[in-house]
C-alpha cells in the first residue's frame, strides 16, 4: 500500500485517483440530468477543500453554468449553539438562483447546515448540494444531501483537496489515517 507521512501522522492510500474520476463522472451525469432544462444554475463551492473536487466535477458538466468560490471565516463567535461562522465572498446574485454547493466532504454536518442556512438569507428559488465524501455513522444534521459521490467510514482522511494541518490537500489520491 502506498504511505504517506505528513507531520507525525501515517497515511495509507484508501481511494486510488481512477476512483476518484469515475465517481466524479457518475455525480455529474446525475446533475447533467437534472438540470439539463434549468435556467443558469449556479454552483457555489466550498474553500479550502472543494477546489479539486470543483475543477474535476465542472470539466464534465454539460449545462450553461456559473462558478463561485464561497469560505467559511474562521472567525468564531460565541452563542448558545456553539461557534459560528460567516461565509465570506458572496457577490453573485442568489435570489431567484438554482444553487448547488459542492463539499468535498459531510461529517457531522455542522458545516454544510451553517452554508445552507446562509444561503437561505438570500432567497435562491432552490438549493441542492452535492458532496464527493459523506461519513454516514457522523452525521448529525438533517439537510438533505442530494448528490453524495461516496459514503465512507468514519476515518480521518487526506488528498485531494483534504489536509491535516493545512498539508497533503495537493495529494491526487486519498489517504486514511493508520492507527498504531
Ligand atoms: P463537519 O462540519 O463536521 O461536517 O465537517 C466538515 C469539514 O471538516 C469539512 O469541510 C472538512 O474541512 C473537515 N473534515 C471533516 N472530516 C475530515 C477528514 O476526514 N479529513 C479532513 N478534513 C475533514
Ligand atoms: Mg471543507
Amino acid at each position: 500500500m502506498k504511505k504517506i507521512k505528513l507531520k507525525d501522522k501515517e497515511f495509507g492510500v484508501s481511494i486510488p485517483s481512477e476512483d476518484i474520476q469515475k465517481v466524479i463522472v457518475n455525480l455529474a451525469k446525475k446533475i447533467n440530468t437534472d438540470f439539463k432544462d434549468a435556467e443558469i444554475p449556479l454552483f457555489i463551492s466550498i474553500l479550502n477543500g472543494s477546489f479539486m473536487f470543483t475543477a474535476d466535477l465542472l470539466k464534465h458538466i454539460d449545462f450553461n453554468c456559473e462558478i463561485t468560490f464561497l469560505k467559511l471565516s474562521s472567525y468564531q463567535g460565541t452563542s448558545s449553539t456553539g461557534n459560528v461562522k460567516e461565509l465570506i465572498g458572496i457577490n453573485e446574485n442568489i435570489k431567484g438562483r438554482k444553487i448547488i454547493v459542492l463539499e468535498d466532504i459531510v461529517d457531522t454536518g455542522i458545516t454544510l447546515e451553517q452554508i445552507v442556512n446562509e444561503l437561505e438569507k438570500y432567497n435562491p428559488e432552490e438549493i441542492r448540494v452535492s458532496t464527493l465524501l459523506f461519513k454516514p455513522a457522523a452525521y448529525q444534521k438533517n439537510i438533505n444531501i442530494d448528490y453524495v459521490g461516496m459514503e465512507i467510514p468514519n476515518d480521518f482522511i487526506i488528498g485531494y483537496g483534504l489536509d491535516y494541518d493545512g498539508l497533503g490537500r495537493n495529494l491526487a489520491d486519498i489517504y486514511t489515517l493508520i492507527q498504531k
